[in-house]
């Protein structure tokens, strides 16, 4: 096989380009912000994701990823075509397909030979059918151009992990020749698990599947499910917890307790039973929104996942309460908000609780210190208006004379905080932990009131 193409280098794109190379193949990746070519030719990384920065010095130097901003050469340079362009919400609710539409056009303009796109953007169900629409309405027949979909189950913070260590591969063909390519694209990442039938226990979602039970071979469509469905049903799960947090917190329940104890059945699992403030990010509400607008559109009441979203949609006010019982006032009050990243591991702050809690605060009349080890750029970034914030060069420095502490983000920085010392520079000794990161007792030993969520 010549190069393989990415295009699109964001937080899906760029893993898996230098996940590619580091397992052997030649990647051409094509982005259309000139900037983030610069940077990415120039071996810098052009976002925080652990593990990246590494992985990009260690292509830098074995040439194995070219990047390019045209997409033109791209498509003539490879055979298999991996689409990774961002597809993000419209005012209705519905994905913007615009990059995946010119992406598809200008493969249809530029192609020179037998091409396999593969759709690993989040899209619809029934995009590829789109897609392969407008690839032969500009000029690509089905025996030139084929379709493929290969959704991409990736964690932020945990990127190129995932990228390396799949739980599965779904692979939405409809040829024998596009499953035999993105097989044998993938073998090298198959043959380093165990083969079929081995007893084997190897993935931190403590998923014992063997190799060959990882590839689901499926039709277009079902591949395009699988994904959407996957991320709103994690985002259910969350919502489920969250009410029974506030359950707990009527009945002196604990929800980690009925966490631990759901997640020990093998058929719930432990994962995504944290509650606190809700999911953010760039793909948990968006894609969800986006498949409940496609119910919509085929008809299909999916009422459960307009709950899940107004769940979520209402955590943050449930920080602002438990604010306003801690301090009654908020007017005048000095907030330190700990962590604006919408999780740990990244600088990603898409969608993040503090988009919304900070301005809340701030319209509240609070004054606000902020600190994040690795988002407080793409946060200013985003937040441009937001004169009123002070930014922080720790969290000791924000929460400096600060009448309540609030964490957001579970970095492990904010778990292992010296609460004593955090304790001698605080105003009042008040801790609204948004993330049940904190040890209840340790922070009650070092003089803090500790307010979290469905926690006695
Ligand atoms: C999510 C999915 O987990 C990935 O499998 C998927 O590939 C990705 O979307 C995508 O579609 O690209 P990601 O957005 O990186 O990954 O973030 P998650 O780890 O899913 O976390 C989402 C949000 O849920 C975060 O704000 C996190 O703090 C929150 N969360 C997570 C909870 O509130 N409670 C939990 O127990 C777990």
């Amino acid at each position: 096989m010549n190069e393989i193409a990415v295009i699109g280098l964001g937080h899906v794109g760029l893993p898996t380009a230098l996940s590619l190379a580091e397992i052997g193949w030649r990647v051409v990746g094509m982005d259309s912000a000139p900037d983030r070519v610069a940077m990415v030719a120039d071996g810098q990384a052009p976002f925080y994701e652990p593990g990246l920065q590494e992985l990009l010095t260690t292509h830098h130097r074995s040439g194995r990823l070219a990047v390019t901003a045209s997409l033109a050469e791209t498509v003539r340079r490879a055979e298999v075509l991996f689409v990774c362009v961002s597809t993000p919400q419209l005012p209705d609710g519905a994905a913007d397909l615009s990059a995946v539409e010119h992406v598809a056009r200008e493969i249809a303009a530029h192609t020179n030979g037998h091409k396999l796109v593969v759709d690993k953007s989040t899209t619809p169900v029934r995009t590829a059918e789109r897609i392969k629409r407008v690839l032969s309405r500009y000029g690509a027949g089905a025996h030139q151009v084929e379709v493929a979909v290969n959704p991409e189950f990736l964690q932020e913070g945990n990127a190129v992990h995932d990228v390396l260590h799949p739980d599965r591969i779904v692979l939405g063909v409809e040829s024998d020749r596009a499953r035999a390519l993105l097989t044998e694209i993938y073998r090298p990442l198959l043959d380093r698990l165990p083969a079929p039938g081995q007893c084997v226990v190897c993935d931190r979602r403590g998923i014992s599947t063997a190799a060959g039970e990882r590839v689901i071979t499926t039709n277009l469509e079902t591949a395009e499910l699988i994904k959407h469905s996957a991320n709103s049903f994690l985002a259910t799960k969350i919502s489920f917890i969250n009410m029974i947090a506030d359950l707990c917190e009527q009945t002196g329940a604990d929800v980690t307790q009925v966490a631990r104890g759901l997640g020990l059945d093998p058929r719930i699992g432990p994962q995504f039973l944290g509650a606190g403030v809700g999911f953010g990010g760039s793909c948990l509400p968006k894609d969800m929104r986006a498949f409940i607008r496609i119910a919509d559109d085929h008809r299909v009441d999916f009422s459960l996942l307009k709950a899940v979203a107004a769940v979520n949609e209402g955590r943050v006010e449930r920080v602002m309460e438990k604010l306003r019982g801690a301090l009654w006032i908020i007017r005048g009050k000095t907030v330190a908000v700990l962590g604006l990243a919408f999780k740990p591991g990244t600088d990603d702050v898409r969608e993040a609780p503090s988009l919304r809690l900070v301005p809340a605060l701030l319209s509240e009349g609070a004054h606000v210190r902020l600190f994040d080890p690795h988002a407080m750029d793409t946060f200013a970034a985003a937040m441009p208006d937001l004169k009123q914030a002070t930014y922080c060069r720790s969290a000791y420095d924000a929460a400096e004379g600060a009448h309540a502490v609030v964490v957001l983000t579970e970095w492990e920085e904010f778990r292992t905080l010296d609460l004593h010392r955090l304790r001698g520079t605080v105003a009042l000794p008040i801790i609204v932990d948004g993330r049940n990161l904190l040890d209840p007792a340790a922070v009650r030993a070092a003089g803090f009131d500790y307010v979290s969520f469905g926690r006695p």
